[in-house]
């Protein structure tokens, strides 16, 4: 059984701990945390071991009566694959740490491409990952793009494609982030997300513009692409339909904006009331009178959507399974993808 250990227990490792511990393939020795925090009592209650990140911190944890297995040295020699989830451009200041103990290393999307042998989404390069030592699990908003887009490339060849990203201020749980009253453009152009794709679709012509804007529900895209063949709305609705992590909701039903798609995520009953799928309204699909142009809007669970693509990456870059398909379909079946329409 491969035993993985998860070193930063934020918004994306908790996640993945907990998405860890319901596969039946691989073990969680434990968790890293700087903190005795309300998160480090969530591990508690769920039995997770938790070492100590910080040295010196040790006390902090002592004081609150919170007993750990050790310090994150201790983690990493206990371990075969570790799971990087400190802060954006931490990971990289963490690789010498992880290469000192011989370990396969898992980097979330804030770090470069640089840092990992290779860039990860499941759908769209599995195979990549497979004898690599380390992997970079793109991030939320390329995770989401790599989703809709390969399926879309399984029907058509595709010639430019543009996004234009309505990013999400703060995840829930940020209070001091902003803004709380403006929109505010990405000062880069393009922005970083669609060049970012070409690190797991190296072929694609993609260009991207983003703002970020008040919310902490869901980041949103409206997405045009140009078709190498003719499809109508129905080939891709379909298609679409048929890929369980994606999920084709109708505003007709409800769905008017993204506060009632993460309200219905709270009914799926998953951890956290997240959603792994990428949400595209129906309604907001079309493609053009000659079929060679495609154009429609989702939505993306910035704190989740990345998370079966973590436990795929732990699959193919541990050795444990080398197809693709059975082992999105293993990750789907334990988290309950794709249930439930
Ligand atoms: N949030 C998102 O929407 C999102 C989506 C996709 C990808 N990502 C990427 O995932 C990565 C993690 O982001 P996040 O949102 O999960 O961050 P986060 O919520 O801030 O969590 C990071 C965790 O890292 C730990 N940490 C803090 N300082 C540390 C240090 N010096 N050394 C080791 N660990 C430290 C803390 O864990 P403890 O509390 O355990 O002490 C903290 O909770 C980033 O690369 C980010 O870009 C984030």
């Amino acid at each position: 059984m491969l035993k993985v250990g998860i070193n930063g227990y934020g918004t994306i490792g908790r996640r993945v701990a907990h998405a860890v511990l319901k596969q039946d393939d691989m073990k969680l020795v434990g968790v890293a945390k700087t903190k005795p925090d309300f998160k480090a009592f969530d591990a508690v209650n769920k039995g997770i071991p938790i070492y100590c990140s910080v040295p010196g911190n040790e006390k902090l944890f002592k004081e609150v009566g919170m007993e750990l297995a050790g310090s994150l040295d201790d983690l990493l020699s206990e371990i075969d694959l570790v799971v990087d989830g400190a802060p954006s451009k931490m990971g990289v200041e963490n690789k010498a740490l992880y290469e000192k103990y011989g370990l396969k290393m898992i980097f979330q999307g804030g770090e470069k491409a640089s840092t990992a042998d290779v860039s990860f989404n499941a759908q769209a390069n599995y195979e990549d990952a497979i004898g690599k030592n380390s992997v970079r699990v793109v991030s939320c908003n390329t995770t989401g793009l790599a989703r809709t887009i390969s399926t879309i490339r399984e029907l058509s060849d595709t010639g430019k494609i543009r996004v234009v990203l309505v990013r999400r201020a703060a995840d829930p749980a940020q209070s001091g982030k902003g803004p709380i009253n403006a929109i505010k453009p990405t000062p880069e152009m393009p922005s970083h997300h669609g060049p970012d794709l070409k690190t797991v679709i190296p072929s694609i012509d993609i260009m991207s513009i983003a703002f970020v804007v008040p919310t902490t529900l869901m980041h949103s895209h409206a997405i045009m692409v140009e078709l190498k063949n003719k499809l109508d709305r129905e080939q891709v609705i379909d298609a679409f339909r048929a890929n369980p992590r994606v999920r084709v909701l109708r505003v007709k039903d409800g769905f008017k904006t993204t506060a009632e798609i993460m309200e219905y995520a709270k009914d799926l009953g998953r951890d956290m009331g997240d959603l792994y799928e990428i949400a595209v309204w129906d309604e907001c699909l079309n493609t053009s009178d000659d079929g060679k142009e495609l154009y429609y809007m989702q939505a993306v669970h910035q704190e989740s959507d990345v998370v079966p693509e973590n436990i795929d990456c732990i699959r193919a870059l541990g050795g444990i399974e080398t197809d693709k398909k059975k082992s999105m379909e293993k990750t789907n079946k334990a988290l309950n993808i794709g249930v439930g329409r």
